[in-house]
């Protein structure tokens, strides 16, 4: 992890210009929930339902809903879900198929259901401008074309996108293209083949999801000092011995993990946000920012139990000066291999997939987006984020790009690392702070965190209309929501 050092004499600086920022207010309050140790790595890890697309003849509605979760025992929380308490189901589509959605609005806020990673056109995805009025419903139609991968759904409404997450919105997109029976890789949703959406939470002590509101939260995003996996604090897996493939999607609101088992054994990652690596790419330790997903595989066939954990978020500008364990190193989840149960997939593929090398990008356009991140002296709490010196304005299109051509952006950081997404793409990452990538990062991305610049080559493949553009953000939901956010069209 060569970038991540390389940055920490940055990070200093950082960390103390906000700290000097901050000075003596409470930075961020931690009510840290005491629940004995008696209670982690008790509770089974929870598989959301699959609903596989084809077994109800392509047609999929979604109910968006409060509702009360337990988190611990006898103290319900309020949360809202899909068609649940929280989160959501796991859907399954399959490619060349036309998905008819229909999503009802039962919450008291208007609401959108964002299709992130699907390239769809913009007029069936629900970005900002496609608002569903609470009572009312909104059916779209998603027509499937794109290789195997993990995506994600999650409201987007402009300036409610992250209370609205952090109270639980969100659902995992499985696409199928054949490739994992073709390349032999463990599929049995929720066997062998694990979702895990990675979220950080905060709560009272009444049990309540606690979502503090003022200039430290729009400055660093929501965090918190606990971690919870399927929507379950410190659950444990039992997973078969062998081979087992982890879905990872990080759904936090802002912050980044840095996963690693508690053995230091190795795993290989075989998927980020767009599908398949060209082939298994073995490491010790990945991070995962806000939006990301990767797949990997895991071997739990030593049938020893190990844990999942995070060292501390080092991408946050105010590391070590906010109190408590805020998004501080933690144990996330436990595996424990069951003697009884094999997995069925005993070898780890040497190819994955053919994704083309990078060819010339001399010729090609580019664009330079700068992430404003200056809050120095903030009063008012939305000042200072922004793209290019602008606050995102829903009437104002910021980007025209011709739709079929290819483009090189190059996205700068601020103070602290923004993980950038664009919409109705999936890019490659040519650079991270002017060196090339590494291997788990060449494939094909969606959202890319920038430490303090990055170049990707973007295809824009997807029609997006002035009436519906396309977004490119920042995933700190807070950024987003504060104005760090701009909107494209192509045509
Ligand atoms: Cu996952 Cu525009 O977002
Ligand atoms: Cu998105
Ligand atoms: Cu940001």
């Amino acid at each position: 992890m060569k970038p991540l050092k390389q940055n920490n004499h940055m990070l200093t600086r950082r960390a103390f210009i906000a700290s000097a920022m901050i000075g003596s207010s409470n930075a961020l309050l931690t009510a840290k929930w005491a629940f004995g140790q008696s209670n982690l790595f008790e509770r089974s890890l929870p598989i959301p339902p699959l609903i596989d697309a084809r077994s109800v003849a392509n047609k999929i509605s979604l109910i968006a809903a409060e509702g009360r979760h337990k988190f611990f025992p006898n103290q319900p929380t309020a949360t809202s879900g899909y068609s649940g308490a929280i989160l959501g189901p796991t859907l399954r589509f399959h490619k060349g198929d036309e998905i008819a959605v229909t999503v009802e609005n039962r919450l008291s806020r208007h609401t959108t259901v964002h299709w992130h990673g699907l390239l769809i056109p913009s007029i069936s995805d629900g970005g900002p401008h496609n608002l569903i009025a609470p009572d009312t419903s909104w059916q779209t139609t998603l027509k499937i074309d794109q290789p195997e991968s993990t995506a994600w759904f999650h409201p987007h409404p402009h300036g409610d996108t992250a209370r609205q997450v952090y109270s639980g919105l969100a659902g995992m997109v499985l696409i199928n293209d054949g490739s994992s029976e073709r390349l032999g890789l463990p599929r049995t949703y929720g066997a062998d083949d694990i979702p895990l959406i990675l979220q950080e939470r905060q709560f009272n002590s009444n049990g309540s999801l606690r979502y503090d509101d003022g200039p430290q939260t729009t400055m660093l995003g929501a965090r918190g000092d606990t971690i919870i996996v399927n929507g379950v604090i410190a659950p444990v897996a039992r997973v078969p011995v062998g081979l087992v493939r982890l879905r990872l999607l990080n759904g936090s609101n802002a912050r980044t993990f840095d996963l690693s088992f508690s053995d230091a054994r190795a795993f290989h990652v075989i998927a980020s946000d767009g599908g398949y690596l060209p082939s298994p790419v073995r490491r010790t330790r990945l991070i995962i920012s806000p939006g990301e997903r990767f797949e990997l595989l895991a071997d739990f066939s030593d049938a020893r139990s190990v844990l999942l954990e995070t060292g501390a978020d080092q991408f946050i500008p105010m590391m070590g000066m906010m109190s408590g364990d805020v998004s501080g190193a933690a144990q996330i989840i436990k595996f424990e291999p069951d003697p009884t149960k094999l997995a069925p997939i005993k070898s780890i593929p040497e190819k994955l997939s053919t994704i083309s090398g990078i060819g010339k990008v001399d010729g090609l356009r580019r664009r330079q987006f700068v992430l404003n991140d200056h809050m120095m002296g903030m009063r008012s709490r939305n000042r200072g984020l922004a793209i290019n010196g602008r606050q995102y304005d829903m009437t104002r299109i910021d980007t025209t790009v011709s739709l079929g051509s290819s483009e090189v952006w190059e996205v700068e950081s601020g103070m602290m690392a923004h993980p950038f997404h664009i919409h109705g793409v999936q890019f490659r990452i040519l650079s991270i702070d002017r060196r090339k990538p590494p291997m788990h990062l060449q494939g094909n991305k969606d959202t890319v965190l920038v430490p303090g610049s990055a170049e990707i080559l973007v295809h824009f493949s997807q029609r997006a209309t002035r009436e519906h553009p396309f977004m490119y953000h920042c995933h700190i939901l807070e950024h987003e929501d504060a104005g760090m956010m701009g909107q494209y069209v192509a045509t």
